[in-house]
């Protein structure tokens, strides 16, 4: 690989599950250094990030949690992964001349509203610096089953599932909102889950964007499992009848020839904390893209671990696994991030984008 002769000065936002994933990655390559990171919790202040990032040395960059100290450090590339985004701090990064690449609920910023992507487009105009938003699910997985369908002439419908067991993230902060262990038909977790997972609405538009379709609605249906024995989480006990699984999909929509609703693309999210439930739903332990068309395809996508993970296979590694498939996909994207013009780009914008070779 021929990277950039200086490497891009990169700083994190945040020493949390996925930027620890994100931190490993940077440190590994040679057309990236690592010179800032930003803590929001204040005992983190002034330790460094190799430690915060539970790496066994320390990297020889403080976290500050001072933004305009950070932003003295001149990072080129901020690798975002707040709990929650909070747009003035972005559009700040922003304007400030700073790319920014983040795993946080944005991947085109519709839903953040309108007022919102206007700030942040200005901003990232006014700074000459562009934002994008990815992770593995929303994001590459779309890249993924938008890339699948290019083998296929007549396409009349993409699919992607995540199709896990998600009995070790359930108690994860970002997965609050979806109300693991509920009450079966407790009025309005529907709902919440919908609200929960919206940022699915803005995959299914990447989606659509890939495969260049104008959506003409997007929708969400979602559909639970309940526990059929108590079940004891590391972080939770779900009750007998309980809802321990969840199927949510969302899809996008246009209008046929005869003016009638056709669904054209899906992203589905099969979560189960718990085998023993009812329906007896399973997983594929992996993503699937399914695509309608001539040929119809199949693909699915398998996470293993290497040979040094499997020798230490805990929980804790298995979670780090799901959070440096996360990571990687924005880490991967700098370079062609940091190459994009000003605005908020998506995949549909950027080269394609893979991981380097390693040296
Ligand atoms: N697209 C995908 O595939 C995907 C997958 C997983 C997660 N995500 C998203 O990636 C982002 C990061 O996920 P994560 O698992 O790394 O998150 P996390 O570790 O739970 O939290 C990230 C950081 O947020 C700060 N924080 C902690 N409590 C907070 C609070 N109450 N209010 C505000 N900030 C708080 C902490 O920063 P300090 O470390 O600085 O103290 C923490 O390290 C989330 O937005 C999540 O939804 C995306």
């Amino acid at each position: 690989m021929t990277g950039p002769a200086v490497p891009l000065r990169v700083a994190v936002w945040t020493t949390g599950n996925v930027v620890r994933q994100a931190v490993r990655a940077i440190d590994a390559r040679a057309d990236l250094e690592l010179v800032g990171a930003y803590a929001w919790s204040p005992d983190k202040a002034g330790v460094d990030v190799g430690r915060l990032c539970g790496l066994d040395r320390d990297l020889g960059v403080p976290a500050t949690g001072d933004v305009d100290e950070l932003l003295g450090r001149r990072p080129d590339v901020i690798v975002h992964s707040p709990l929650h985004v909070d747009v003035a701090e972005l559009a700040r990064l922003l304007r400030a001349g700073v790319d920014v690449v983040t795993t946080a609920e944005l991947v085109t910023g519709t839903n953040l509203g309108p007022d919102a992507l206007a700030e942040l487009r200005a901003a990232a105009v006014e700074g000459g610096a562009t934002l994008f938003g990815s992770g593995m699910n929303p994001g590459y997985a779309q890249l993924l089953a938008a890339v699948s369908a290019g083998i296929s002439a007549g396409v009349e419908h993409v699919g992607v599932s995540e199709s896990v067991d998600v009995s070790q993230f359930v108690g994860d902060a970002n997965f609050e909102a979806m109300g693991w262990g509920r009450p079966r038909d407790d009025a309005g977790h529907a709902e919440d889950v919908e609200a929960g997972s919206a940022v699915f609405a803005e995959a299914v538009e990447l989606l659509g964007r890939l495969l260049g379709v104008q959506l003409e609605d997007i929708r969400c249906e979602v559909t639970f499992a309940h526990a059929t024995e108590d079940v004891h989480l590391p972080s939770m006990v779900i009750e007998r009848d309980h809802v321990a699984g969840m199927d949510v999909v969302w899809t996008g929509h246009v209008v046929d020839g005869a003016g009638g609703d056709r669904e054209v693309v899906a992203v589905r999210q099969r979560w189960l904390a718990s085998t023993r439930i009812d329906p007896p739903w399973t997983v594929e332990h992996g993503y699937l893209v399914e695509v309608t068309g001539d040929p119809n395809l199949r693909l699915r996508l398998e996470i293993w671990p290497t040979e040094a993970d499997l020798a230490d296979l805990t929980v804790a590694t298995m979670h780090s696994i799901g959070m440096r498939i996360t990571a990687l996909p924005v880490v991967n994207a700098i370079p062609a991030v940091h190459a994009a013009a000003p605005g908020i780009v998506t995949y549909a914008d950027l080269p394609v984008i893979t991981s380097p070779l390693r040296p």
